[in-house]
């Protein structure tokens, strides 16, 4: 309905004229804008000599055989008539235009009243900080105080307070402005750009990564914004900093700034402790971003990328990176029918929207839930099957996030009991060894006494000497 109406006035000046009438616009424009300028419409209005006039004087004309031509004298800059409308591409002077069909006393006035369009802070403006913007026409006709009001980038009606319009920055007011004149039911409509200097990704974000794994930790800026742009808005510095995951065996709080960014031509990033990361070399076009060829264990924690302001405004985005693991409880090292717990997390509790998924050996008899998989698994007794890779997965929804992988080795729990049998046995044989050895030496004291004795009887000694 409401587009209807809209439709229905704009026709307004369209209609076809009376012999005699004069019709009196008003219209709003900014400086540069691109103006067009209906002429009276009559019937034939093509038989009838047209001419248009600024502040008085004729401008420019079309003749009854559709030829057209300019005043240069009196307009200076490019104009254009087509058929009955006068475009003024990119407007500098502004006030009063009329266009008249000649023998016929019919015709048009325009009143085009410059509209000052401001956005303050100039743009880039930063996120969270204050703007301000303006519309407001520079002469006011009596008794037509028109109605003002913006339109956000979404095209959304805001509530303006005499053409002023305050708000802090976020990133949806980035992009084009329009300002919405209505006057005497006619809409002009003014557009203006701003340009919001935040950090990409728009919100903190979250990455879950696997060890060993090439990781990117992204922060860049709106490739809409320059470097000029941000040196203009006096940026001091630029950096990224670690803070250490709370589980980690390093220190948790203690940041450790990881590079700055040196400010003098040519830009460069100067490594403080780097820990294996690099900047990409991309830096003018605003990719602030750190790789990492391989992820190690303790570079789970949060990186902050920073840039502040001689205003004292700060942009920070932080990215929370996360290392799926396995760990084992007691060890990797087992012996079958030993209990055994495996977990598999990245050190803080999982956001409910993430799965885990376990993979145990291929030989592994343990039961799992086809379904659901629990981030810690309780095996009240390992078997020789269960020695292996173990490996889970970390899904969001149908997409596999990262992955971990542990080795287990098992041994046979019989070896233990050998060992016990082998023991006993060599006891056994040690006693046996020691029992034949007592016999033996008994046996042969026992000889010993018994050759002795004989001797005594086969040989016996002379009783007596004999002497010869
Ligand atoms: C024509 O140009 C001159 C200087 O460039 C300027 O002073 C003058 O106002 C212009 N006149 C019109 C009618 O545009
Ligand atoms: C920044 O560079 C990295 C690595 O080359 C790339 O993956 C990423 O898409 C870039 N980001 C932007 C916003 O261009
Ligand atoms: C495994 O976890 C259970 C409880 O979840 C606990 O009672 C048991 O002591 C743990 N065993 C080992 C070897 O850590």
């Amino acid at each position: 309905m409401k587009s209807l109406i809209q439709s229905v006035l704009i026709l307004i000046p369209v209609l076809l004229l009376t012999k005699g009438a004069e019709v009196i616009e008003v219209i709003y424009a900014q400086l540069g804008e691109t103006v067009s300028l209906k002429a009276p419409e009559v019937t034939h209005s093509h038989d009838y000599y047209l001419f248009w006039h600024f502040n008085g004087s004729e401008i420019a004309w079309r003749n009854t055989f559709g030829r057209s031509g300019f005043n240069k004298d009196k307009w200076n800059f490019t104009i254009s008539v087509s058929g009955n409308s006068l475009t003024i591409p990119d407007i500098k002077y502004f006030g009063t235009f009329v266009g008249k069909l000649r023998n016929h006393d019919t015709g048009v006035t325009y009143k085009v009243v410059k509209l000052n369009v401001n956005v303050n802070p100039p743009s880039p403006v930063l996120l969270g900080e204050w703007m301000f913007l303006t519309c407001n026409p520079e002469t006011l006709e009596k008794d037509k105080k028109p109605e003002i009001h913006w339109l956000n980038p979404q095209g959304e009606k805001m509530p303006t307070i005499q053409g002023r319009l305050t708000l802090r920055a976020t990133d949806q007011h980035n992009g084009q402005w329009t300002c919405v004149v209505t006057n005497n039911n006619r809409e002009s409509k003014s557009k203006i750009s701003v340009k919001v200097l935040y950090l990409l990704p728009p919100a903190s974000s979250t990455l879950y990564t696997s060890k060993s794994r090439p990781l990117t930790i992204p922060c860049s800026i709106p490739s809409q914004i320059s470097w000029e742009q941000i040196k203009s808005k006096g940026i001091q510095h630029v950096q990224w900093d670690f803070f250490p995951s709370p589980g980690s065996i390093l220190n948790s709080s203690v940041r450790q700034r990881l590079f700055y960014l040196s400010l003098e031509e040519p830009l460069n990033w100067k490594p403080d402790q780097h820990r294996g990361l690099t900047p990409v070399s991309t830096l003018k076009n605003g990719n602030l971003s750190l790789i990492s060829n391989r992820v190690k264990e303790d570079d789970s924690g949060d990186y902050e990328c920073t840039l502040k302001f001689k205003n004292g405004e700060t942009l920070s985005r932080t990215v929370h990176v996360n290392v799926l693991q396995i760990t084992s409880s007691p060890e990797t090292d087992l012996i079958s029918g030993q209990q055994v717990n495996l977990s598999c997390s990245v050190g803080r509790p999982l956001p409910s929207d993430l799965r885990v998924k376990w993979f145990p050996p291929e030989q592994s008899s343990l039961p799992l839930p086809s379904d659901h998989h629990p981030a810690h698994l309780s095996i009240p007794a390992v078997g020789t099957g269960d020695s292996g890779k173990w490996k889970c997965e970390l899904w969001q929804n149908d997409k596999r996030l990262a992955a971990a992988v542990i080795v287990l080795k098992i041994e046979p729990e019989r070896s233990a009991w050998m060992l016990v049998i082998i023991c006993s046995v060599t006891a056994i044989v040690v006693l046996l060894l020691i029992l034949v050895l007592v016999l033996y030496r008994r046996r042969q004291r026992k000889m010993r006494h018994l050759r002795h004795r004989l001797c005594q009887c086969k040989n016996p000694k002379p009783k007596g000497f004999y002497r010869t």
